[in-house]
């Protein structure tokens, strides 16, 4: 049984007005149990939208998402899944720590358990401080942690994390990539991730899918085989290997792109 499986998606934002857009045309994708996948692709080509459709945050207009074997309704109502979004997305009236005690909450974990799951979640993203905090005293990339933080706290089977990393300095960014693939391998968790950053994608995946631009179809999926990894792995022929078919994979969506909206440039 898939984690993740996407079938024949179109979404369709405002139809029928004059503001109409397709965000997705016929999209699958089907990510295994265990998986991690990154989306990569242009801006405003669907990467977003694919990941609500997946966590149930947005309807499909036409095609089906299936979760863990049920609807993704199913999903989003059991909490099956993680989510990080490109906004953080915390709570202005709870402090950092009940905003990564939330889901365990919801969980109907006990007092005691949640503050040491929150203790522990808020030391891994470097946040172990600020415990008390509200996320107006945050910054940006720190309130992009304590978001992290929040979606693994109940190690939950899925995560989808959009550009969870894109608020953080280059060294923090590696670090927490770093646990995010010791978490996932050690919980199975299986991983939707939207990335902008080609080498994370291809640090973090199993399988990175890259996406045309919009209206947004899934134009190839390039299998990362990395022997590790570790920084050792980022040196490695085979991780400048998959940086190139993942930049190819780009370039060449967008020149197809080009090709069909701006004929007369082509002569
Ligand atoms: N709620 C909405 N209503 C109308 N249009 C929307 C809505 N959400 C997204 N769109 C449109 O759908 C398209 C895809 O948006 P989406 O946010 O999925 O892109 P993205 O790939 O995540 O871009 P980025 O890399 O900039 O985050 C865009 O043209 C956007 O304007
Ligand atoms: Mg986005």
């Amino acid at each position: 049984m898939n984690a993740v499986s996407v079938e024949h998606v179109t979404k369709v934002f405002n139809t029928g007005r004059a503001d109409e857009v397709t965000a997705l045309s016929d999209v699958d994708l089907h990510v295994g149990q265990g998986e991690f996948v990154s989306l990569i692709g242009p801006s405003g080509c669907g990467k977003s939208t694919l990941l609500r459709l997946i966590a149930d945050l947005t309807p499909p207009t036409t095609g089906t998402v299936t979760v863990a074997g049920g609807s993704a309704g199913e999903a989003r109502r059991r909490q099956a899944y993680g989510i990080a979004f490109q906004q953080a997305g915390l709570f202005e009236w709870r402090t950092v720590a009940r905003n990564v005690e939330l889901p365990l909450e919801l969980h109907g974990a006990g007092r005691a358990q949640r503050r040491s799951r929150a203790r522990e979640m808020l030391d891994l993203v470097g946040l172990g401080d600020f415990a008390g905090h509200y996320p107006a005293q945050l910054s940006g990339g720190m309130q992009q942690r304590v978001a992290i933080a929040r979606a693994l706290a109940v190690s939950p089977p899925l995560l989808l994390m959009d550009e969870p990393f894109g608020a953080l300095d280059e060294m923090t960014r590696e670090r927490l990539q770093g646990e995010l693939l010791g978490i996932c391998a050690a919980t199975r968790t299986s991983t939707v991730f939207v990335t902008h950053s080609i080498s994370e994608a291809v640090f973090l995946s199993d399988r990175v899918v890259v996406m045309s631009p919009r209206p947004g179809r899934i134009v190839t999926a390039v299998d990362v085989a990395l022997p590790a990894r570790d920084e050792a792995a980022r040196q490695s022929p085979a991780f400048f290997a998959a940086i190139t078919a993942v930049r190819q994979a780009l370039r060449g969506a967008a020149d197809g792109a080009n090709a069909t909206t701006v004929p007369a440039a082509a002569s």
